[in-house]
């Protein structure tokens, strides 16, 4: 078997999903269920039918492209990741996973290769938590991991739901439906950049990842006392910001003190209410974000972030309220991926290093469902989440080539 990745055709793929954004380039914005991201998913659709894969929809927009095996009844072997992008992000973050995923199945197409298990590629639908405020929301409904009424109650910055927004984007089908069979899949592999340094630093081209860390998310609404900032003298304020500030280095704190390199906590957000320079905030809403590779000093982080809440408000005399949004466990990959991948690296003769994934991806709620592992490749600086974000062609092209030899090990 001759397996060849078209790099140019690849490339310029994703330079044309990048062009599908709501920020300035090299910047990329593409919010789930927003006219920009609907234009983004009819171009794949169209590329995904272009290279004779039956494309389906479910009910929350997650999409598969399937190359139907030779035994239909057979277990599916999946692949695929996201194409939405937080504000300001860069064009690999998800899209590696799925346009590499694409590529790869055609080029086992043209090789010759026909397997027994049909291969579906798998966009999922809203990998990042910017709309609704918890991430991987396709594959928390595929793996039965939230039910569909929690799904449809959660809601947008503006007060839409999801039940509204995923109507009005055309998706019309039934949340409760989008849960996958058991055994629905034999094995599910996605390929990804590593977000972080270490493959850089190494000199290492792939990662093959072993476990996916542990994230959480808190929702903190803070409640002061607004009034005139030339009037109103400083003993008699409760100044909402100011108790943010305080929680905002707890939070720093706690991560930092946990005794381990692998807590880390981030408040990404911060709403001050009213917002204007001669007005006292009354009112500040926190989103934190909280990981770890281990779920005991994860919860731990978590617990030490809400002592420290309840002693700022006492000691403030105003309000903090703190809602855990999510709080996932880790997964562990499955072993017999992790060796198909090990394989397909040697036959291609190409290095590989074991590491754990520090960022979440939709794979941490497949492993719920399937036997999953993840490919990495470098990115530059271990830049992500951010306008230069870069993988280079080689990498990327290396990446797609171990993710169609092991598609191929898996489905025959
Ligand atoms: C995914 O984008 C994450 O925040 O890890
Ligand atoms: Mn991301
Ligand atoms: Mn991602």
């Amino acid at each position: 078997m001759n397996l060849v990745i078209d790099r140019e055709r690849l490339l310029s793929e994703i330079e044309t999903l990048a062009s599908f954004s709501d920020a300035q380039p090299p910047a990329v914005t593409r919010i789930i269920f927003t006219p920009t991201d609907l234009r983004a998913r009819a171009w794949l659709k169209e590329h995904c039918e272009g290279a004779g894969l039956e494309v389906r929809q479910d009910a929350i927009g997650n999409t598969f492209a399937r190359w139907s095996g030779s035994d239909a009844a057979a277990p599916v072997v999946g692949t695929g990741s996201h194409i939405d992008a937080i504000p300001n992000a860069g064009k690999y973050d998800g899209i590696v996973g799925v346009l590499g995923g694409l590529e790869a199945i055609r080029a086992l197409r043209r090789s010759g290769f026909r397997p027994k298990h049909s291969i579906e590629l798998l966009v999922f639908t809203s990998e990042e938590p910017t709309r609704f405020g918890i991430g991987c929301l396709g594959s928390r409904l595929l793996s039965g991991t939230l039910s569909a009424d929690a799904a449809a109650k959660l809601t947008d910055g503006d007060g839409a739901s999801v039940e509204q927004v995923r109507l009005a984007a055309g998706f019309t089908g039934e949340l409760a439906e989008v849960k996958l069979a058991n055994g629905y899949y034999k094995a599910f592999l996605e390929l990804h950049i590593e977000q972080g340094p270490i493959l850089e630093r190494e000199h290492v081209p792939l990662g093959l990842v072993t476990h996916i860390a542990a994230p959480a998310t808190l929702r903190v609404s803070i409640e002061g006392s607004g009034g005139h900032a030339g009037a109103v003298l400083m003993p008699d304020r409760s100044d909402a910001l100011c108790a943010a500030a305080e929680l905002i280095l707890s939070v720093e704190n706690a991560a930092r003190n946990s005794g381990a390199t692998d807590s880390v906590a981030t408040v990404g957000t911060c709403d001050v209410f009213p917002g204007a320079v001669n007005s006292i905030p009354s009112r500040v809403r926190l989103s934190v974000d909280i990981r770890d590779t281990e779920l005991h000093r994860r919860d731990a982080v978590i617990e030490k972030i809400e002592a420290a809440s309840r002693t700022i408000l006492e000691k403030r005399g105003i309000s903090i309220r703190t809602e855990l949004l999510n709080a996932d466990p880790p997964a562990d990959c499955a072993s017999a991926i992790v060796d198909a991948l090990a394989q397909s690296c040697k036959k291609h003769g190409m290095n590989f290093l074991p590491m754990v994934s520090r960022a979440y991806h939709d794979s941490l709620f497949m492993a719920r469902i399937a036997p999953m592992a993840m490919l990495f490749i470098p990115c530059r600086n271990g830049y992500s989440h951010r306008p230069d974000e870069f993988a280079s062609p080689g990498d990327i092209a290396r990446g797609a080539l171990v993710l169609a030899e092991t598609l191929c090990r898996l489905s025959v």
